[in-house]
């Protein structure tokens, strides 16, 4: 019985080391058999253990839930544990690094220095005016719609990629991105949390916050957990653009 070859696949992989004096940013050509289901981050995977154990790409789950594998493919930011290398009709893949995020090393960036700082410019957490919580009654009930809408918002994996795929963001450095305007949005519905329309304002009301954005979509086109980026900016543009 004779075992079908899968075709040769091309992966073109910008690779850099920013804190090295002597290293300068080079494509390197790797050319691997595509196997049955293979995704970008199994033919990664078989690079680094096969041909080039210095790669640097960053990895956790596996399976989309982490928001740590985000590099640009062909042009267009993804999730490479989520590419599938079938999709890609020609067999030739180009990697580089995420925009607007810290160079690590090739296709690793850091991602978690620039969502912590975005995290506190736009204060991602429940903000309650400092209410005494009397711990022995029961719970406040949320309404399910609302509850829903919360988790719905809640699915961010801050993986990157809505700022990555961003014009705004290459032009303006500090705009907190649709990961950032998303987050204003999950808390804004959140009944636990007591900042008004003016306290949000003040977080988002400029040029790096709401009214930066230029609606090009596609943070809204490449986001992973298909988010409702796009409607949930306009919502908070309209409800702020009244206090101007
Ligand atoms: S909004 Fe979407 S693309 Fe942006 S960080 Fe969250 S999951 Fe990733
Ligand atoms: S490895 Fe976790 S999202 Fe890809």
């Amino acid at each position: 019985m004779s075992i079908e070859k899968g075709r040769e696949i091309t992966i073109s992989v910008l690779k850099f080391n920013p804190r090295s004096k002597v290293s300068k940013p080079h494509f390197v050509d790797y050319k691997l058999e595509e196997t049955p289901g293979m995704t970008l981050f199994i033919a990664l995977m078989k690079i680094r253990e096969e041909y080039d154990p210095d790669l640097s790409f960053d990895f956790v789950c596996r399976a989309g839930i982490c928001g740590s594998c985000g590099m640009v493919v062909n042009g267009k930011p993804a999730l490479a544990c989520r590419t599938l290398i079938a999709n890609y009709p020609t067999g030739v893949l180009q990697l580089m690094p995420m925009p607007a995020f810290e160079l690590i090393k090739d296709l690793s960036v850091n991602t978690g220095k620039w969502m912590d700082a975005m995290s506190k410019k736009v204060e991602s957490w429940i903000v309650d005016n400092g209410e005494e919580r009397d711990i022995t009654k029961l719970e406040e009930r949320m309404d399910p719609d609302v509850a829903d809408e919360t988790f719905e918002l809640d699915r961010c994996i801050e993986c990157g990629i809505c700022v990555a795929s961003c014009g705004t963001k290459l032009m303006r450095p500090d705009f907190v991105g649709a990961v950032g305007l998303n987050r204003v949005a999950r808390f804004e519905v959140d009944p636990r949390d007591k900042r008004t329309a003016e306290d949000f304002y003040e977080l988002i009301g400029d040029d790096d916050g709401i009214f930066g954005c230029m609606s090009l979509l596609a943070c809204e086109d490449h986001c992973p957990k298909h988010l409702p980026l796009q409607n949930k900016i306009a919502y908070l543009r309209r409800k702020l653009v009244a206090l101007r």
